[in-house]
């Protein structure tokens, strides 16, 4: 086992009234497993995600990677917000270079990461631009190698593709598994979208607006790459659509209640 979240809460308070977004959340990741985190909005995807990367605290519970205890970000996470986040004041280069410096890991090294990293996300002859100068696409693959750039043993992605097009992300969703595929990456990714997780996912795991409630841990067992023809695949998704379709009925409930 390489991640444990172990009975994590959190709850936020707005004028006084407070809002329990988590309430004894507790599972676990293998050891080169990719796990999608699936929900309606709202339903603390980005929270659980922040506190599994140490920005952010629970109020009670405990991450564990590999049996150490998280008390803070570290270089063995890697992190892709929500909205990219790259510097825009900064190129394509330099922002791939940016966390390697911050490792002070030697000249040499970085230089010949930073080629091997533009190789495999197709970002050659990119490397002078900025940011406001690429395609989403690009800029998502920018954001990918550079959270690979320290080459972390866990990947946590706050849905990485949201931003981009239909197409483009059936690309890019390709490119991220054989990324993931060679260096046996353990990764956690929040997504909306019932097929990214299905194509991309060993375990799919669905919250529920209600405390993040876990109301499904499903295997994918089909081989890679996948084929989005193919009956079962197809199957997955209808599951999980009704899955979440329950999710949402939480939320209602959850609604009433306070009525
Ligand atoms: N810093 C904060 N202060 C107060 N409330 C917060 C804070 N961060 C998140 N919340 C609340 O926690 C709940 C969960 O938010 P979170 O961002 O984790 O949802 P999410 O599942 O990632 O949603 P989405 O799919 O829309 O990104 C929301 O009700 C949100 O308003
Ligand atoms: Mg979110």
């Amino acid at each position: 086992m390489k991640i444990k979240i172990d009975n994590v809460s959190k709850s936020f308070r707005n004028n006084k009234k407070v809002n329990e977004v988590l309430k004894n959340i507790s599972f676990e990741v293998n050891e080169g497993e990719f796990v999608s985190l699936l929900g309606p909005s709202g339903c603390g995807k980005t929270t659980l995600l922040t506190i599994i990367s140490g920005f952010k605290k629970a109020d009670s519970g405990n991450i564990f990677v590999e049996n150490k205890k998280v008390d803070g970000p570290g270089v063995d996470r890697g992190f892709i917000f929500q909205n990219y986040a790259l510097f825009p004041w900064m190129t394509v280069e330099k922002n791939i270079l940016y966390p390697m410096k911050q490792q002070k890991v030697p000249k040499e090294d970085r230089e010949k990461r930073l080629k091997e990293l533009l190789s495999i996300s197709k970002l050659e002859g990119k490397e002078k631009l900025y940011p406001s100068q690429l395609s989403g696409g690009m800029k998502q693959r920018t954001a990918v190698i550079r959270a690979l750039a320290c080459k972390p043993e866990v990947l946590l992605l706050d849905e990485p593709l949201g931003a981009v097009d239909f197409q483009m992300r059936k690309i890019l969703q390709e490119e991220l598994e054989n990324i993931f595929l060679k260096d046996k990456i353990t990764a956690i990714m929040v997504t909306h979208d019932v097929d990214e997780a299905v194509y991309m996912s060993d375990r799919v795991i669905v919250m529920s607006t209600d405390k993040g409630k876990i109301i499904e841990d499903l295997k994918i067992d089909l081989p890679r790459p996948r084929d989005r023809e193919c009956e079962i695949y197809n199957k997955y998704k209808e599951n999980l659509t009704k899955v979440l379709t329950t999710a949402l009925g939480y939320e209602e409930v959850a609604a009433t209640k306070e009525d």
